[in-house]
């Protein structure tokens, strides 16, 4: 009975100790995201497929103008988790080509739009 406390004991130590250890976001607490160097990969991955001229979004997401001016709209859907759009739902089981943003792709865009959007600069072939 003892040793299972103790041992019971040690986990929860071993909890509260990782649970000290840098999360993804204060890691990145001194790093500025910004449009260029990591906005509009994840745009393009998860939302450019509808929120382009001709799709099926009201409006674009394709250009950094598009990005800068949704910024606020962007955080919101996110947090809310109803953008991408995901059919299957939030408990729905693994499909190959999830179009659902990763947790690390979510606090990107945040630390974006927290330091108000930036643009950056695009590099050599970026399209703006
Ligand atoms: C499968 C197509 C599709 C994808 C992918 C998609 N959207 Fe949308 N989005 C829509 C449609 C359709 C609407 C308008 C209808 C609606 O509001 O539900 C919309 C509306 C929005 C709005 C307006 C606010 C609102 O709540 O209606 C925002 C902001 C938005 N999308 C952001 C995004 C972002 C950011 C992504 C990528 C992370 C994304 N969308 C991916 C189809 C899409």
């Amino acid at each position: 009975m003892k040793l299972t406390a103790t041992k019971a004991l040690t986990v929860c130590m071993a909890f509260l100790f990782l649970g000290t250890i840098k999360t993804p976001s204060s890691q990145a607490q001194n790093y500025v995201p910004t449009y260029y160097t990591d906005v509009q990969s994840i745009l393009e991955k998860h939302c450019t497929a509808c929120h382009v001229v001709g799709g099926i979004a009201p409006f674009t997401l394709t250009s950094g103008q598009d990005a800068v001016t949704n910024a606020s709209e962007i955080a919101r859907v996110v947090t809310q988790g109803n953008m991408p759009p995901w059919m299957p739902g939030e408990d729905s089981p693994p499909y190959l080509n999830d179009t659902r943003l990763g947790a690390t792709s979510k606090q990107m865009l945040f630390d974006w739009v927290k330091a108000g959007a930036p643009l950056g600069k695009p590099l050599p072939g970026q399209k703006p």
